[in-house]
């Protein structure tokens, strides 16, 4: 783990991974990522490889890249393939648990991703993130037990499913905590004795109210955000800035109507 990301608020701090501009050049950009490209998998420099977040963002994800004019056909999402392409041929969509699509955009394998901003957090990789799509929104909070005592001595057991947040949390508070980690149902260990307190994902607030436990502070707030490959942004800036321009376009128009 490394010390200098333990920030929440300040995720891919390696580098700022925030731009605003939609042009770029590949005159100095480095292939090295390129050459990681296994020699199999097809490559079109017109072409964009896209890893989606499979699960809860998915669904919100594909619809707003219809309504940016990037159509999947009904029968490949249907299937259970994991790679589709767009009706246009421009985008190869790859389907990927959350936590791998930074992993895979970082590699240049995907050039481009769409992940939630908690896995963002969570994560080390070095990715740029020109976009807030507006889409999956949800809190990541800490939860206890609906009328546990507040626990103000000793160690603090705090389940997760987000070690980094949740230590630097604590940690940017004095508060000593043993960090618990899971990868799933989070909201059984302090129901179960494992744990005095969560971080997790809140969204409908269902889950916790169905497991009697209560949001005890917000940590931060939560949306899938458009990320790109740092090599892709300047060798495939047509590309790149194209879908960059789509999906803007229908994410202010989300934004503006609510
Ligand atoms: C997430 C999160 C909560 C739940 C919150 O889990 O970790 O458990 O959703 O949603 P709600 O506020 O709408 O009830 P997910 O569905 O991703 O499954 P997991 O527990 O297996 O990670």
């Amino acid at each position: 783990m490394k010390s200098e990301n333990l920030n929440p608020n300040y995720v891919n701090s390696r580098k700022d991974s925030m731009i605003g501009g939609e042009d770029g050049s590949s005159e100095n950009a480095s292939s090295s990522t390129r050459a990681a490209r296994p020699s199999s998998f097809h490559y079109s420099s017109h072409m964009l490889t896209v890893a989606l977040a499979k699960g809860r963002m998915q669904d919100e994800a594909l619809a707003l890249l219809g309504r940016a004019g990037v159509e999947v056909s009904g029968e490949a999402l249907a299937s259970r393939r994991l790679a589709v392409e767009d009706a246009e041929g421009c985008y190869r969509f790859v389907f990927v648990k959350p936590a791998d699509v930074p992993v895979y955009v970082e590699h240049g394998i995907a050039d481009c991703g769409v992940v939630g901003r908690d896995v963002l957090l969570e994560s080390e990789a070095d990715v740029l993130q020109p976009l807030d799509l507006g889409i999956s929104r949800c809190r990541i909070v800490v939860a206890a037990p609906d009328g546990a005592a507040a626990h103000d001595y000793g160690m603090l057991h705090v389940a997760t499913k987000y070690p980094r947040i949740a230590a630097a949390h604590f940690g940017a508070r004095g508060v000593p905590v043993e960090i618990i980690q899971l990868s799933g149902s989070v909201e059984l260990a302090p129901v179960l004795g494992l744990a005095d307190c969560i971080v997790d994902l809140v969204e409908t607030g269902q889950t916790l109210a169905d497991n009697g436990l209560r949001v005890v502070e917000t940590i931060t707030e939560s949306t899938g955000r458009l990320v790109v490959n740092r090599a892709s942004y300047q060798l495939k800036a047509v590309a790149v800035a194209r879908l960059i321009k789509a999906l803007r376009e229908v994410t202010t128009a989300v934004e503006s109507k609510a």
